[in-house]
């Protein structure tokens, strides 16, 4: 019994299957050997931790040693001092048995330090600890961003920080990303920071203002939805390889378009459809699909629902009515403000502010639209009953 390829629910570890990316796998590939800082930002759930573990995987395979640290539960600069003191250790760990590994041992020079509670002489790194907690974030991030140096072998270090945008939440004048900014310029050729975000507008205003600290200091790279071709092939082939059953390519081309190439929601999609088909051991009728595709969107209308009753009501108009008329060129045409948002331009430009700052709408070329692909498919069908809903499936799945 093989285990369902389709994973969800977490980030994709490396070597478990993941879809396509190859492009952005390359750029952060040569980022990494050039020590070239990237910051990836997408919205939520678009596979940023996924695409990195598998940039991780594949430069751990070439004896680089990587750290990420997950900025999502640091809401204090100590709480960042005790991951970065974590991740360090950890390091050192690895660090002893890659040691051990490695050809040409005899070039390392680490130092000699002793050891507080036993008074013994140890290898290791110098690690001391000013009391300040600025001056511990700074010490332990410069003891990260040396490591590779201060190991005295050819080994590169790879730092991941996920959730980065927590660090403007953590300070939000924005201090502290000048201590991550100087701490980082100072890194030699065998280092490389990779930050990640959801929250664009945060991460945004650390990268594009002039003024940020990262400005010019890091590369920023979006993450779009996968692209439909490499998801048809994806699918296909985990569903031959595993279960020896051939899902019509125009089928996964009609659940790809129904979600928009969400890459969550069209992974859930297969995963569910890969345990019924398991189970089952042939491929599933069409009403299975339109009941499990109904599922999904049903969860996710919820999910959606609750996320955006936080926002003030007036703006909350304005989402629906984009999600009704989009792309929206002119947004202070009367068609628009008067008809569709029945509002004044005062009201309408605070409502687009916060929308825009939430990233729940971005401005194309073609005007404003919906950012999230799921979002817009739950919008869309926010007034739909079960059954309607299950025909508005049916028949997306059937004309593809
Ligand atoms: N390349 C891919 N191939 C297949 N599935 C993917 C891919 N990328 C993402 N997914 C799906 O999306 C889910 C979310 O991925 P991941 O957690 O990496 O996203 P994220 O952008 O880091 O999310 P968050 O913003 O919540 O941190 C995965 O569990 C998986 O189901
Ligand atoms: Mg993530």
């Amino acid at each position: 019994m093989s285990a369902n390829p389709f994973i969800v629910q977490r980030p994709i570890k490396y070597s478990e299957p993941f879809c396509n990316r190859q492009q952005e796998m390359s750029r952060l590939e040569m980022a990494a050997e050039r020590s070239e800082a990237v910051c990836i930002l997408s919205i939520r759930r678009f596979g940023k931790t996924s695409l990195v573990n598998q940039i991780l995987g594949r430069l751990e395979e070439k004896g680089w040693l990587t750290l990420s640290v997950d900025l999502a539960g640091c809401f204090c600069i100590d709480s960042l001092v005790r991951e970065f003191e974590k991740g360090l250790y950890s390091l050192r760990g690895r660090w002893q048995r890659l040691k051990e590994d490695l050809k040409g041992v005899a070039r390392l020079r680490p130092q000699l330090t002793l050891d507080p509670l036993s008074s013994q002489p140890s290898l290791g790194f110098d690690f001391s600890r000013p009391a300040g907690e600025i001056e511990r974030l700074k010490n332990v991030l410069e003891e990260i961003v040396a490591f590779p140096e201060k190991s005295g072998t050819d080994v590169h270090l790879c730092l991941v920080l996920d959730e980065f945008q927590n660090v403007r939440r953590i300070d939000p004048k924005g201090r502290l990303e000048w201590l991550f900014r100087s701490v980082f310029q100072e890194r030699g050729g065998k280092f490389v920071p990779f930050l990640l975000g959801s929250e664009r507008h945060l991460l945004q205003m650390m990268i594009y203002e002039e003024s940020a600290a990262f400005f010019k200091g890091v590369t920023p790279m979006g993450l779009d939805v996968l692209p439909e071709k490499e998801v048809v092939s994806f699918v296909r082939d985990q569903f031959l390889k595993t279960l020896d059953i051939t899902i019509p390519k125009a089928r996964i081309t009609g659940i790809y378009r129904i979600f928009g190439g969400h890459p969550y929601a069209v992974n859930w999609f297969w995963s569910e459809l890969w345990a019924l088909e398991e189970r089952s051991k042939e491929t599933e009728p069409l009403d299975t699909w339109v009941e499990t595709a109904v599922g999904i969107i049903l969860n996710q209308r919820d999910y959606y629902q609750a996320l955006n009753s936080r926002l003030p009501i007036g703006a909350r108009k304005v989402l629906l009515a984009i999600a009704a008329n989009e792309p929206v060129k002119k947004v202070f045409s009367r068609d628009f403000m008067v008809k569709a948002c029945g509002m004044a331009q005062g009201s309408l430009q605070s409502a687009l502010k916060i929308l825009l700052e939430e990233d729940e709408i971005k401005k194309t070329r073609d005007g404003y639209i919906i950012s999230d692909p799921l979002e817009r498919l739950v919008l869309a069908v926010r007034d739909m009953d079960e059954e309607q809903l299950a025909e508005f499936v049916r028949a997306r799945i059937s004309q593809a």
